[in-house]
């Protein structure tokens, strides 16, 4: 069989090992070394330095996140929001425009909110959902469209293959953030989006133990990211990384069990008496689902939730679950709940949180691998408390 045929499963637990690897071993090793011998004539980005991200474990890390997403390259950075910013500071120069869902997760939002103009960059949130109303936000100096695959905290699915054609019809970048599908669940390159970025802090590395991010795209294009995360100094530390390419072995085993957790969940709070709204794009009454359907293999595993109870009767379910941490972040093993207008979303302004739909009352979801039968059980016996 073909390598380039290689299931998501068999190319997460084999990709970039080498064979046979470093003294024979099986697993590739941390290469902690800060520098490596120089060879006479060596370009300045292509020295081995950790900062630099050239070194043994980097080059590592590399392959296997390009190879996860069937991109021709990779970057590794040290969070999520260094992959979102030196991707948007790569593609943008001063005086450019760019046009943003209007529903990103909330530290993209405040990056442009409250930096971008000190930049001199420009930007208009578009309705992700209504491409007919993108024209209209165009401006000559517009550069780069940027989305993200589930939206944070409501669940929207942004129509993205029409992102991806009017980028094209405009001569945009189209930049999508797909933490919250995963490879698993969306391939962003294949359906032409020029850039794809994670916070792999979430689910590729899965067990809410590092923070890293990562961005794909053709080699020329992660080449430019590099050249400016290394001047911005947002390189992934070897060890960090090592525990990233480990979580990355089993990232289709999870995303799969938390599909199938949130699915289950989302349909049993659809039924409640107590719950007034469940989000999850699984849902065939959910506003996206037939796109959603088209698009994803998955339809991930975050979900929110209103009560009828309102923001008190929010507070009564935090508090009433017992196998749900409540905690911010998303994408592990665990399952997390959390209220997004206290946590992911605190930073932004109340009329931003409210224009979004990001109100008190709302409850996020974060699945975990536990039992779906015990997970349904634990919120039943919850919501008979709120
Ligand atoms: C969708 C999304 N993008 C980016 C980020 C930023 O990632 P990090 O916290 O790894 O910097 C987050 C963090 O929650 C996120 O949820």
């Amino acid at each position: 069989m073909d390598k380039a045929t290689y299931r998501i499963e068999t190319v997460a637990v084999h990709s970039g090992e080498r064979r046979p690897g470093p003294e024979g071993s099986v697993i590739f090793p941390i290469y902690q070394g800060t520098v490596f011998s120089i060879e006479p004539g060596t370009g300045y980005h292509d020295i081995q330095y950790i900062r630099l991200n050239s070194t043994p474990s980097q080059r590592y890390l590399h392959e296997r996140l390009a190879a996860l997403e069937g991109a021709e390259a990779a970057l590794a950075t040290s969070s999520g929001m260094a992959a979102m910013t030196a991707t948007i500071l790569t593609f943008l120069k001063k005086g450019d425009h760019l046009l943003a869902g209007s529903c990103l997760y909330g530290g993209t939002h405040d990056f442009l909110t409250q930096h971008a103009e000190d930049l001199g960059l420009s930007y208009t949130f578009v309705d992700d959902q209504s491409p007919d109303s993108w024209k209209q936000a165009l401006r000559p100096d517009t550069r780069m469209f940027l989305v993200e695959t589930i939206t944070n905290p409501l669940m929207r699915v942004p129509r993205l293959r029409q992102v991806v054609e009017f980028a094209r019809q405009e001569r945009l970048t189209a930049i999508v953030d797909i933490t919250f599908a995963s490879p698993v669940n969306f391939r962003p390159l294949s359906i032409g989006f020029d850039v794809s970025f994670h916070s792999a802090t979430k689910y590729l590395n899965g067990h809410s133990d590092l923070v890293a991010g990562c961005v794909l795209s053709s080699r020329a294009n992660v080449d430019r990211v590099r050249r400016t995360l290394n001047l911005l100094g947002g390189s992934l530390d070897p060890h960090a990384g090592f525990l990233l390419a480990r979580g990355t072995k089993t990232l289709a085993l999870r995303v799969r069990a938390q599909n199938a957790n949130a699915l289950a969940l989302a349909r049993f709070l659809a039924t409640h008496a107590r719950i007034k709204e469940v989000n999850y794009p699984g849902l065939e009454t959910h506003p996206d689902h037939a796109h959603a359907r088209e698009l994803l293999s998955g339809f991930g595993g975050m979900l929110s939730l209103r009560l009828k109870g309102g923001a008190a009767a929010a507070e009564r379910l935090l508090a009433a679950v017992r196998i749900p941490f409540v905690a911010p972040s998303l994408g592990g093993v665990e399952t997390l709940i959390t209220q997004p207008a206290k946590s992911s979303h605190a930073g932004m302004k109340r009329e931003d949180r409210d224009r979004i739909g990001v109100t008190d009352d709302l409850v996020r979801v974060s699945c975990g691998i536990e039992s779906a039968d015990d997970l349904v059980e634990d919120f039943r016996q919850a919501l008979a408390k709120v």
